[in-house]
C-alpha cells in the first residue's frame, strides 16, 4: 500500500513508524488512520520484526490529536465510524504481537495521548506535553482515553485531566506514571532504540507471551489470571528457545534464539 502520511523504516529487527504530517502537527486524519491500520497488520506478519517504535515527524509534535478540520463537519453516524476506526487502529497496536514503544517527541494531545496509551512502553522527550483537551472542543476523548487513561494513571488523576483538559509537561507525566522515563530531545530515539535492541535479543516467543500474559491477565481476576499465566508458562517448555536459553545459561554462553 502507498504510504503518504507515514514513514516506515526497518533496521535490525526494529521497525520505526513515523507519523508524517508535520504541518498539521501529525494530527490523525482518516487517511493516516487507514495507513496505520494496514501498516501494523503488515508489520505483524513480518516475523523478522521484534519491536516497533512509533514517533512523530518534526521537533514539535508526537501527534496533536485527531484531525479537527476533518471532524468539524461530522454527524453522529460519521463520528461513530471515525471513533470506531480510531479504536480499531489502537487495538491493532495494543494487540500487536511484539512490543510497541511510543517515543513521544512533543505534543501528545487528545488522540495523540490515546495513541501513546495504546503502546506497551511510553518514553518522552523533555519538551513533550500531554493532555486530553477534547472538552475544549465540545467532545469527549474518542480513541480510548476515557478507558485507558484511568487504567494507567488511576481514576482520580485521569478524571482531573479529562474533565479539565489540562496540559501537563513530561516531568509531571512521568510522576503520574503516564510515561516511564524522560530524556533530552536529542537522546529520545537513541534511548528508545537501545531498549528496542535489548528486547530484540531476548527470546522472541517468550517476549510475545509476556505481552499476552500482561494484557490479557490485567482484564481477569487474579485467580483466573494466575491459571492463565500457568498455561502460558507451560507452553514455553515446548519451544526450542527454552531449551536453548537454559542450555546457554548452564554452559555460560550467550543464547542464540531461533524463534522456534
Ligand atoms: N487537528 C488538525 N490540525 C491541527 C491539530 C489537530 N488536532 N493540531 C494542530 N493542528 C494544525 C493547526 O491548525 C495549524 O495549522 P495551520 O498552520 O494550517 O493553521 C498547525 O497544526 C500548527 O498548529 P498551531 O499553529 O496551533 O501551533 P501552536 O504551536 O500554536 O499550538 C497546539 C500547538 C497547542 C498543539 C495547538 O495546535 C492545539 O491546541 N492543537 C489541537 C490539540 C487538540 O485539541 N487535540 C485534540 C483533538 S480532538 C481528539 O483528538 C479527539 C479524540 O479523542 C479522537
Amino acid at each position: 500500500m502507498e504510504l503518504n502520511n507515514l514513514l516506515v523504516v526497518k533496521e535490525e529487527a526494529i521497525a520505526t513508524v513515523t507519523i508524517n504530517r508535520p504541518k498539521a502537527l501529525n494530527a490523525l486524519n482518516l487517511d493516516t488512520l487507514l495507513e496505520m491500520r494496514d501498516c501494523f497488520k503488515d508489520l505483524a506478519a513480518d516475523r523478522s520484526i521484534r519491536v516497533v517504535i512509533i514517533t512523530g515527524s518534526g521537533e514539535k509534535a508526537f501527534v496533536a490529536g485527531a484531525d479537527i478540520s476533518f471532524m468539524q463537519g461530522l454527524d453522529p453516524s460519521a463520528g461513530k465510524a471515525f471513533g470506531k476506526l480510531g479504536h480499531e487502529v489502537l487495538r491493532t497496536i495494543e494487540n500487536f504481537p511484539q512490543p510497541v514503544i511510543a517515543a513521544i517527541n512533543g505534543f501528545a494531545l487528545g488522540g495523540g495521548c490515546e495513541l501513546a496509551l495504546s503502546c506497551d512502553i511510553r518514553m518522552a522527550s523533555s519538551n513533550a506535553k500531554f493532555g486530553q483537551p477534547e472538552v475544549n472542543l465540545g467532545i469527549i476523548p474518542g480513541f480510548g482515553g476515557t478507558q485507558r487513561l484511568p487504567r494507567i494513571v488511576g481514576k482520580g488523576i485521569a478524571n482531573e485531566l479529562i474533565f479539565s483538559g489540562n496540559i501537563i509537561d513530561a516531568e509531571e507525566a512521568c510522576r503520574i506514571g503516564l510515561v516511564n522515563r524522560v530524556f533530552a530531545p536529542e537522546n529520545l530515539m537513541i534511548e528508545c532504540r537501545a531498549l528496542a535492541l535489548k528486547i530484540a535479543t531476548r527470546g522472541p516467543g517468550a517476549v510475545r507471551l509476556c505481552k499476552e500474559a500482561v494484557n490479557n491477565g490485567m482484564e481477569m481476576d487474579l485467580n483466573r489470571a494466575c491459571v492463565y499465566e500457568a498455561d502460558l508458562f507451560a507452553q514455553c517448555f515446548s519451544s526450542a528457545d527454552q531449551k536453548e536459553g537454559m542450555s546457554a545459561f548452564l554452559e555460560k554462553r550467550a543464547p542464540s534464539f531461533q524463534d522456534k
